[in-house]
């Protein structure tokens, strides 16, 4: 595989030596149940065919170093230097840096041995889309340190480290989908997910549908900090919520009618926010049985219903993402369009009929770049399998 010649090639002209071991770490695509994560819910995402790769070693120094081969760029740190986010030269530590470093520190947090290495890695999970790239490269150093820490952690337990990375190292306040995608898919299936339990089961994807992905090439900045803020906004919907309903602790324990019955008493914009999370939450009940009867159409359907609620409450739509999700409905074979992940720009998700798929794909390209002249790149995905350590 190329990226993985890649890698390896820079690490032996970087290093004089060949890399002792490959991780292999995918991003995700969701096709139901955004932003219910940190509100208790239920996600339905896959893990996807575009992934971290790290080509890696053990070193004698107590210094881990790293290139990042996408971006030409090199980074050295080890455990003393981690908590104060610098190197060991005492520059700070770039922001890239910041996922596996937070991953170390994650580690030794959990008295996990993080022996240094050196690695180089490289990623097709375009940056910034909506596709979980900073969970596949948190999941793909997870796995680097088990390698050569010799521990061993169920797939979920790495998941939940990686989100307390990116929750307290890199500071978004990001649920655990993204990293339990990463870490436990697996192939040709749907995971679905209960972000309360952690319980979770694979949901088989019909044979006859295609998951296509469509990216709008637009990156939207400050999208950290809207994130926080809505996240923010439910959990201030539960605190007025409890007066009513002194019981629940998360979204996830008021109905639909439970919420209808007391929205009037939220502010309008707080009101707005949990309405998605209700509906979705109540969208997402209704996945297993939809797809297990086969019935794509409607699973397809409340996949539209989840973008307008995205778009309309929840507000984390942008315009080339609804002219994609507009185009895409509008287009033979398509069952249901929706953006994404977080939002604010990135990746469309697109549930097709199998046959149909690529001649999709050819005319929303076109149409969508005939639109808004910029030029989309879509592609077929497949359910892959989550972090390993590749032979
Ligand atoms: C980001 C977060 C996830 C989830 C989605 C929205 O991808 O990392 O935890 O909240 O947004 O569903």
């Amino acid at each position: 595989m190329e990226i993985i010649e890649h890698i390896t090639n820079i690490f032996s002209k970087t290093f004089r030596d060949k890399p002792a071991h490959i991780a292999r770490a995918p991003g995700r695509v969701n096709l139901l149940g955004e932003h219910v994560d940190y509100n208790d819910g239920f996600v339905l995402p896959a893990a996807i065919d575009r992934a971290t790769y790290i080509a890696f070693s053990p070193t004698d120094s107590d210094q881990t170093t790293l290139i990042a081969a996408d971006l030409n760029q090199q980074a050295f740190f080890s455990p003393q230097t981690i908590p104060s986010k610098i190197q060991t030269d005492s520059s700070p530590l770039p922001d890239w840096a910041h996922y596996p470093a937070g991953v170390m520190w994650a580690l030794l947090e959990n008295e996990l041995s993080t022996p240094a290495m050196k690695a180089v890695y490289s990623s097709n999970v375009p940056r910034g889309s909506g596709l979980s790239s900073s969970a596949s490269v948190e999941m793909a150093f997870t796995i680097a340190w088990q390698t050569l820490g010799r521990w061993t952690l169920p797939a979920m337990q790495r998941a939940l480290l990686g989100q307390k990375a990116e929750n307290q190292y890199v500071g978004v306040n990001s649920g655990i989908m993204d990293q339990f995608a990463s870490a436990c898919g697996v192939e040709n299936n749907l995971l679905l997910l209960d972000c309360r339990s952690l319980e979770w089961k694979t949901i088989p994807l019909p044979d006859d549908v295609a998951i296509v992905i469509a990216d709008t090439t637009v990156r939207r900045k400050l999208t950290s900090g809207e994130y926080n803020k809505r996240r923010a906004a439910c959990e201030e919907a539960v605190r007025l919520l409890q007066k009513d309903l002194p019981d629940i602790k998360s979204l996830r324990d008021v109905s639909v009618e439970e919420f209808n019955r007391f929205a009037r008493k939220l502010p309008d914009e707080v009101s707005k926010r949990a309405r998605h999370v209700v509906q979705e939450i109540e969208r997402t009940n209704q996945a297993e049985a939809l797809l297990e009867a086969g019935n794509v159409e409607r699973f397809g359907e409340l996949m539209n219903e989840c973008h307008v609620s995205l778009r309309d409450l929840y507000e984390v739509s942008c315009p080339e993402l609804d002219t994609m999700v507009r185009i895409a409905q509008s287009l033979e074979g398509c069952y249901g369009a929706r953006l994404t992940g977080a939002g604010f720009g990135g990746c469309t998700v697109n549930l097709v009929a199998r046959e149909k798929a690529d001649g999709f794909a050819g005319l929303l390209a076109n149409n969508y770049e005939s639109e808004t002249r910029l030029h989309p790149e879509i592609y077929i995905t497949r359910a892959s399998k989550g972090a390993e350590l590749l032979a």
